[in-house]
């Protein structure tokens, strides 16, 4: 236990045990956040620590991409839940980043674009945000043109199709003349941050705590993955990566199908025995590789593209940087076939494709499929609290 303990702190410095100061809390000294929210401010829901397997062990928390300027609290997070559902953020109230990143679907937009506040479309499909914590470039968007995540938040905010307070609608300023008259945000930002100023800073760093514990740890393949782990050195290794999950050391429930298994040990291994899908798709967190280049989409390509964690990739609707597949099976024929020559394309990715049988193909989308964390998408902790 206290071992657990230990380890959760090095990825989540508790800071938030300051909390506990007094009446001040109470929900009487935050009228207008009980009226338009159903958060209880003295009693937090628990972000800074919460119960993971074993396998999200020390490694694995100390590839989080959190900075010491931005060390998550339970009240920074709790109040980047309300912006992160709050469309009134948005210039004609019509569009959260949940609208976008719908927590239901693995924090992703099924459609191939998404609509925007204003009825326009966007040109990318929207990315999942699971497991974002564990992207170690540090870069956030398909083409990695954010530094972190803090850059990231307020853009959507600032973007002309997404939220619509762009240059010509006043941009982040009118956004926090918005803010400032909405009674709940002077409140909640003097509780989280000692005064109600409301700024570009603080806006960023709620919504990135909020976003960063957005942890997928509960798919069928980690369930599955934590026996192996336990059983053999509590070590994530290549060779534990490697074990059967098929076995009847696995609990009936999450034992893998003949399926499952074949396409897990074909997307673990690298070449010639396996697809050398995890070298770049990397276990436990499932989140990409730093060093990866691009999948060889398209032809002459030299934008080097990022994948969000394969996570409840299952739930995303249409795949790729421009949602252009709209089925796993699609994304198998294009490394099974299409990939094409450019100087952003890995080399690990052969062009022309890597062979692969149209079993085999079928084999990886059921392992894709175990990734699914439907506990990620049911959480309270993500809900909107929002009553009004
Ligand atoms: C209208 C739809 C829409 C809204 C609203 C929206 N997003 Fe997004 N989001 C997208 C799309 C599309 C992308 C991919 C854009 C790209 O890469 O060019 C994206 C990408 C992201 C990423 C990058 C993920 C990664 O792994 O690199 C993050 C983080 C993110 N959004 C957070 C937010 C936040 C926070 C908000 C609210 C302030 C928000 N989004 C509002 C559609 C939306
Ligand atoms: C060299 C690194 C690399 C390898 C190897 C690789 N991928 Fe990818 N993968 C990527 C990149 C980069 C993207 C995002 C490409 C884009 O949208 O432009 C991606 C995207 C995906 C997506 C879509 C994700 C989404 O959110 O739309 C799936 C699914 C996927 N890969 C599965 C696989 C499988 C299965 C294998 C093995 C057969 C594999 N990948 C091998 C780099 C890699």
């Amino acid at each position: 236990m206290k071992l657990f303990f230990s380890l959760i702190t090095l990825f989540f410095p508790v800071l938030g045990l300051v909390a506990c100061g007094g009446g001040t809390n109470s929900s009487s000294s935050y009228p207008n956040v009980a009226l338009y929210t159903n958060l209880n401010l003295t009693s937090l829901l628990n972000y800074t620590a919460p119960t993971l397997p074993a396998h999200y062990d020390a490694t694995v928390l100390a590839t989080s991409n959190q900075t010491n300027d931005n060390l998550m609290t339970n009240k920074g997070a709790t109040l980047g839940r309300v912006l992160f559902n709050d469309a009134r953020l948005s210039f004609n109230d019509t569009k959260s980043c949940a609208s976008c990143h719908a927590q239901s679907n693995g924090f992703v937009d099924q459609n191939r674009f998404s609509t925007g506040f204003a009825g326009g479309s966007t040109s990318a499909h929207a990315m999942r945000l699971g497991n974002i914590a564990f992207y170690r470039g540090s870069s956030m968007f398909w083409n990695k043109r954010a530094t972190s995540i803090e850059d990231q938040a307020t853009d959507p905010i600032q973007n002309d199709i997404e939220m619509g307070f762009d240059a010509t609608h006043g941009g982040l300023a009118a956004l926090i003349t918005k803010m400032q008259a909405l009674p709940y945000y002077p409140e909640l930002f003097a509780w989280v941050y000692g005064d109600s100023a409301i700024t570009q800073a603080r806006i960023e760093n709620a919504l990135a705590q909020f976003e960063r514990s957005m942890i997928s740890s509960d798919s069928k393949w980690d369930r599955a993955y934590a026996v192996v782990y336990a059983a053999n050195g509590n070590v994530n290794s290549n060779a534990n990566f490697g074990l059967s999950l098929a076995g009847v050391n696995i609990p009936a429930a999450n034992r893998f199908s003949a399926s499952e298994e074949n396409g897990r040990a074909l997307f673990m291994r690298g070449p010639p025995a396996g697809k050398g899908c995890a070298g770049c798709h990397e276990p436990p967190t499932f989140a990409l590789d730093r060093n990866s280049r691009s999948n060889g989409l398209d032809l002459n390509e030299t934008v080097v593209f990022k994948s969000p964690s394969l996570k409840n990739v299952e739930l995303s609707g249409r795949f790729m940087h421009d949602g252009r597949f709209n089925s796993l099976e699609q994304v198998l024929a294009h490394y099974t076939s299409g990939i094409q020559a450019g100087t952003a394309r890995d080399n690990r990715l052969p062009v022309g494709g890597i062979n692969m049988t149209a079993q085999e193909q079928t084999d990886i989308v059921a392992f894709l499929k175990t990734l699914t964390d439907t506990s990620l998408n049911t959480d309270a902790r993500f809900a909107s609290p929002l009553i009004k």
